[in-house]
């Protein structure tokens, strides 16, 4: 059984105040829901405050990236040792990454590693662009990134990741995946594809969420699919919102 994990990807917004006053807005609200994880993945910057704020609850926190080095010369970055401590989950890999600045599949591979080998459990995004969509070349697309994200690591170690499916043209957009659709690519091709390099009992031990677009009216549909156990929420995570979708979650597929 997977238990359900819905993840805020706060992306490059909130100052620390704001971070904090919204923590306070949601924190107790969250705690209520049982039966699904929840996580926030503030900025780097709002870490510790939020930390603070969040306690001995059950929510869980995560940063939004993370070098693979453990320290050195490596100016602005941020190391899995200084994560460690302070937050559970990372997300890597995310497309905006990928996109802007210059993550490869080679040194998403290093961080997914990386971050395991400190107890951070990764959020690794995969997905495919729109070009490719229209072009039909999702499930070849998603299958390399997965093959080369997992290169080099133990079943053991994959099924404690969390891998997010986020078709690139969906995210931000408005224009969500249909639970269907997602459904597809989560169960064929990403299940698939660890079934064919590990087994079919890893394949169905890691969880997938699905990201790009969810808000309330339509996490439902999502979380009704067999195949999707959560979500990766970037825009609708910095509101009340955040937490209608963890409710819905909760009534749909809590466990
Ligand atoms: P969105 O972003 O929910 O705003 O589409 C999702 C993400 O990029 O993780």
């Amino acid at each position: 059984m997977r238990t359900p994990i819905i993840a805020g990807n706060w992306k490059m917004h909130k100052t620390i105040e704001e971070a904090v006053a919204f923590v306070r807005e949601i924190r107790f609200k969250l705690t209520e829901i049982k039966g699904v994880d929840k996580v926030l993945c503030p900025s780097f910057v709002a870490l510790a405050a939020v930390k603070e704020l969040l306690g001995p609850t059950d929510i869980g926190l995560g940063a939004q990236n993370m070098y693979f080095e453990e320290k050195g010369a490596y100016t602005g970055e941020v190391s899995p040792l200084m994560l460690k401590g302070l937050c559970q989950y990372v997300i890597l890999g995310h497309s905006e990454r990928r996109a802007y600045f210059g993550e490869t599949d080679e040194g998403v591979n290093r961080k997914i590693k990386a971050a395991l080998a400190h107890g951070l459990t990764p959020i690794v995004c995969v997905g495919e662009s729109l070009e490719q969509h229209e072009a039909g070349q999702t499930e070849e697309w998603v299958s390399g990134q997965v093959r080369a994200a997992l290169a080099g690591l133990t079943a053991e170690q994959v099924r404690a990741l969390i891998i997010a499916y986020e078709p690139i043209w969906a995210i931000g957009t408005g224009k969500a995946a249909t639970g269907a659709g997602a459904n597809a690519v989560i169960g064929l091709t990403i299940r698939g594809t660890i079934a064919d390099l590990y087994d079919q009992a890893t394949a169905q031990a890691v969880r997938v969420q699905y990201g790009g677009s969810v808000s309330p009216a339509n996490i439902a549909e999502f979380m009704s699919q067999p195949d999707i156990d959560g979500a990766l929420v970037g825009g609708a995570s910095l509101k009340p919102d955040f937490v209608d979708i963890v409710r819905i979650s909760a009534e749909v597929k809590g466990v």
